[in-house]
């Protein structure tokens, strides 16, 4: 069978299907595998409870599927319209605007199913071929994303229909203790860099775009950080796209001192998954009305309309707030632990070897820089899967940036704390001995 050019780009192997794979197979296979790769949220049982009882109330009170004739928005049994379940849009208004000062309408939000459906929509109005008319003339301008540090989130890689059009700035990586501690680094924008771009000066940036807290290195990108690309994308009249799939206030994995922000500028993404509901595909995004317009036509033709699943469950735990009093009290509490149980067996592990973590900010995830390494991560990946451990090496989150010479983004894994504590314990005892013995055999 022929595919189309459009097939084509989908079938060949990208990082995030590999990945995606890989982890499936390790959950299949009978072998003990410590899953420290991947992007699972833990089984919180408080989470649990609180979803299964929502679940059931819905249930029992029959709004999950009213008839067909019924006004009730969150009917399962009928579509909602393309810009996603009406209800819990109302009540995802009421919540925000409760908590921030943000005069959001319905006009300012849209659901997806999954944020990553928001990010293929997003990357793909924001980045490719777009037509201007400069000096009366149209003409074709090839626009990128602009991702102002990497390494980012491996699921933005592949997103675009045609080509890759993502341009990435390097870090600035500062030396930081963490909790009294030496070991740590942390990630900085580059503003000289970044301002200095000449795609940004010529009109080729077609949005700004950050995940805070930072998918894979557990990274926050700092209130002044924020403000000065905040600053830049309104210099060069672009949104600016803030990836909050961890951030405040759900699930509100996020440990520094920060706030966030919105603006007619800014494009918020939220999902519902790392509060623990990953299964119901539901993301949303906060942004002027024109973005969500374009948004809900493109709802129309991917999907008609976005699940209404997930909508349901969580409406009423936007109403009450139950959803900000269980990220507060349940979730963040439980990932700051496993952050500081996980460090402390690193520490134990690899303390007098040349282990650098970044500093622990938030996100379900810690980022190993292991300097000078004899080999690249890729290769330790495949000597910890063969031991039946998985992490991810850090060669995928780097898109937008030619790696060929660049030693840091050979030298990083990304490890999952959202496993059990046994799981955590078993797992960092094969990191550490795989990675000594590749210390050992050059010294
Ligand atoms: C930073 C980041 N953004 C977006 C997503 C996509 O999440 P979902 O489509 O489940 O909302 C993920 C998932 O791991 C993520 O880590």
């Amino acid at each position: 069978m022929k595919f189309s050019k459009f097939g084509q780009k989908f079938i060949q192997p990208t990082g995030i299907s590999q990945l995606m794979d890989d982890l499936g197979d390790a959950l299949k296979s009978d072998k003990p595998v410590n899953m420290l790769g991947g992007g699972n949220p833990a089984r919180i049982e408080a989470v649990n409870e609180l979803f299964l009882e929502t679940y059931q109330a819905l249930g029992n009170d029959g709004s999950f599927c009213e008839d067909i004739n019924s006004t009730a928005t969150s009917s399962m049994a009928n579509y909602s319209n393309p810009q996603g379940d009406a209800g819990f849009i109302d009540a995802l208004v009421g919540f925000f605007n409760r908590h921030y000062d943000w005069n959001l309408t319905s006009e300012n939000i849209a659901l997806t199913n999954g944020s990553q459906n928001a990010f293929f929509y997003l990357f793909n109005l924001f980045g490719g071929a777009f037509v201007e008319e400069k000096d009366s003339e149209e003409q074709t301008i090839d626009k990128s994303i602009l991702l102002p540090l990497a390494p980012e989130y491996i699921g933005y890689s592949d997103v675009h229909v045609e080509g890759q059009h993502f341009m990435a700035v390097l870090p600035h990586i500062d030396e930081v203790t963490h909790d009294g501690e030496e070991g740590f680094f942390k990630y900085r924008v580059d503003f000289e860099a970044l301002e200095n771009l000449p795609a940004l000066k010529e009109g080729r940036i077609g949005a700004i775009c950050c995940s805070r807290p930072t998918n894979p290195t557990g990274n926050v990108l700092t209130d002044e950080e924020m403000a000065h690309l905040a600053e830049i994308a309104k210099r060069y009249d672009v949104p600016l796209i803030i990836d909050n799939a961890y951030g405040m206030p759900f699930p509100n994995i996020i440990y520094s001192d920060v706030t966030l922000n919105w603006d007619d500028n800014t494009i918020l993404c939220f999902s519902l998954s790392k509060i623990g509901l990953p299964g119901v595909r539901t993301g949303i995004i906060v942004a002027a009305p024109e973005v969500i317009e374009a948004v809900s036509a493109m709802n129309a033709v991917v999907n008609l309309s976005p699940t209404r699943f997930g909508a349901s469950i969580a409406t009423p735990l936007m109403k009450n707030d139950a959803i900000k009093d269980l990220s507060d009290n349940d979730i963040k509490p439980f990932y700051q632990q496993q952050a500081k149980t996980a460090v402390a067996l690193l520490k134990k592990e690899l303390g007098d070897y040349p282990l650098s973590i970044h500093k622990p900010e938030g996100a379900i995830f810690l980022w190993l820089w292991f300097k000078d390494l004899p080999i690249s991560t890729s290769e330790l990946y495949e000597t910890l899967k063969e031991k039946g451990t998985l992490i991810v090496p850090s060669e995928y989150f780097f898109p937008g940036v030619d790696i060929s010479d660049y030693k840091h983004a050979h030298e990083c894994i990304r490890m999952s704390i959202a496993a059990d504590e046994q799981t955590l314990v078993d797992g960092i005892a094969v990191i550490g001995e795989v990675v000594r013995g590749f210390y050992d055999k050059v010294k």
